[in-house]
């Protein structure tokens, strides 16, 4: 596709876009294109492969325990209400724009080039630090089921924790390194591993409604909402919701401003949905497996975690809940050690999917955003045997690995969710933008009632941030503003679009 000789200069460059079209030629280079073999079904049982993991298997007990009571099935309704309306959205520009990077390939289509880079830099939150976050999660499941069998790791192979200080979190490293094999390997293998991880953990979780109905004692909800306490934050308010703190209330937890900090936080179960969308350029027929994939497994997961948020609060009083195991611990409370060994080695092996592909939707939107030039060519080489971005994969892998080697889980994820909340903002305003400069691309999916669903889905994204705390919102400043510095000092001068470059096979002789 030609594009204009030299592109342009000065700094509405930065607001250039780059047509949809030439979006999707891009996947026609065969250096540089991904092979179409995901159905629909492959679709959901990806997006249900990401979306359960350490939200429902971790965060719920702690939620429930420290903000929210057994009102945390409140918020998880909540956050899965925010997601649905970002899902629509995503849904609209993955089947628009079907090619490898989501958000990232939807705002360079729709905003521009400095919102594309903001959003790929973004993602990295959302991606690469969401799978370190799981791989700990992971990890700890993995060591207390080897504890329950008499082998113990050393502190210091162990992770950081308050007790027992820094230690190396050597399980997440390896398996962040063992995805990141499979991955290279190739996409059909993943999509096969995946499928069989997935029953095996939408097996577990059905375990625990069905099984745990039995043990549930209405004494245990009430009171449904505990009322409200003031927080002991010794951090000069940094761990108070922003929006507490703006609004002049006194911090507290609990009470019904409770149920929507709890809300921020158990988004975190939902990210990976729109994981499904870096998925497009794979698809066979993305105009019309693409919103049944990303709306299919959101409704899935959020009927399931309203039910096992229900039952787990139904089963022990939420002020005895614990913070590694929720969900094993309620079963070992009411006397069922058989019950809970189960349910953390399908956690265990749940989570491992959960890793896998936020991993592979990293190393995809490198891929979109190295083919654009915005990020060096190393990240575009595609395996010429396995037809995966091998060079990227790997790198990304090691960097995660070791990321995942020396984090700890709780405040990164919400760094994570400020991240996702932020992308999903960028979408709802690409879908309003995108109607008006090409009304005419086809869409096999519209968005419903545009502009004002998209704006509703920028109010209630932009509302579970503000509920994060302030803390998260300095991290999330300062790794957005090392971004634009990145991109001034790389991604514009190497721009493909800017320098009116085109990938060999498209130049015009
Ligand atoms: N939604 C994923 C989880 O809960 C990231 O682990």
């Amino acid at each position: 596709m030609p594009v204009a000789p030299g592109g342009h200069r000065g700094p509405r460059q930065w607001l250039r876009t780059k047509s949809v079209e030439e979006s999707i030629l891009d996947t026609d280079d065969p250096e540089r294109g991904l092979t179409r073999s995901l159905t629909a079904l492959d679709l959901t049982v990806f997006g249900v492969g990401v979306v359960i993991g350490t939200g429902i298997f971790v965060l719920t007990g702690q939620v429930a325990r420290t903000t929210a009571g057994p009102s945390v099935a409140i918020s998880f309704a909540v956050a899965g209400a925010v997601c649905a309306l970002a899902a629509l959205c995503y849904a609209e520009f993955a089947s628009t724009v079907p090619v490898a990077g989501s958000a990232y390939t939807f705002a360079y289509a729709s905003l521009g080039e400095l919102s594309a880079w903001i959003i790929g830099w973004d993602l990295l939150l959302e991606l690469a630090l969401g799978c370190a976050v799981v791989a700990v999660g992971w990890s700890g499941y993995v060591r207390s089921l080897l504890d329950s069998i008499g082998w113990h790791l050393p502190s210091w192979l162990s992770g950081t924790s308050e007790e027992t200080g820094f230690g190396f979190d050597l399980l997440a490293c390896v398996l962040v390194l063992a995805l990141t094999a499979v991955l290279v390997a190739g996409m059909k293998l993943s999509a096969r591993v995946t499928s069989t991880v997935v029953a095996v953990k939408v097996g577990v979780v059905l375990l625990v409604i069905i099984a745990g109905a039995f043990f549930v004692t209405a004494d245990n909800f009430d009171p449904f909402i505990p009322p409200a306490q003031g927080t002991t934050d010794g951090d000069g308010g940094l761990r108070a919701p922003v929006i507490q703190l703006i609004s002049g209330y006194q911090p507290t937890t609990f009470g019904v401003l409770g149920v929507f900090s709890a809300a921020a936080v158990v988004f975190f179960a939902f990210i990976g949905f729109d994981v499904v969308a870096t998925a497009a350029e794979e698809t066979r027929d993305p105009q019309r497996d693409m919103p049944r994939g990303i709306l299919g497994s959101l409704a899935i997961c959020t009927v399931l975690y309203v039910a096992v948020s229900l039952v787990v609060t139904g089963m022990r009083k939420y002020t005895e809940l614990t913070v590694d195991a929720p969900l094993a611990d309620a079963f070992k409370a009411v006397g069922q050690p058989f019950w809970a060994g189960l349910i953390s080695f399908g956690a265990a092996v749940g989570l491992t999917t959960v890793c896998m592909i936020l991993l592979l939707g990293q190393s995809r939107v490198f891929f979109a955003m190295s083919r654009d030039g915005l990020l060096p060519p190393v990240f575009s080489r595609v395996h010429p045997r396995f037809r995966t971005p091998y060079r990227s994969t790997l790198l990304l892998g090691v960097v995660v690995a070791v990321l995942a080697g020396c984090t700890s889980i709780s405040e990164l994820a919400e760094l994570v969710n400020i991240g996702t909340l932020f992308a999903f903002i960028v979408v709802a305003l690409g879908v309003v933008v995108l109607r008006r400069s090409r009304p005419d691309l086809p869409r096999a999916f519209r968005t419903p009632l545009v502009p004002a669903l998209p704006l509703a889905s920028v109010l209630a994204s932009l509302w579970l941030m503000l509920n994060l705390p302030a803390e998260t919102w300095a991290r999330f400043g300062a790794w957005m503003a090392l971004g634009v510095v990145l991109y001034a000092w790389y991604g514009q001068r190497r721009s493909r679009l800017r320098r009116g470059e085109e990938p060999p096979e498209h130049r015009v002789p």
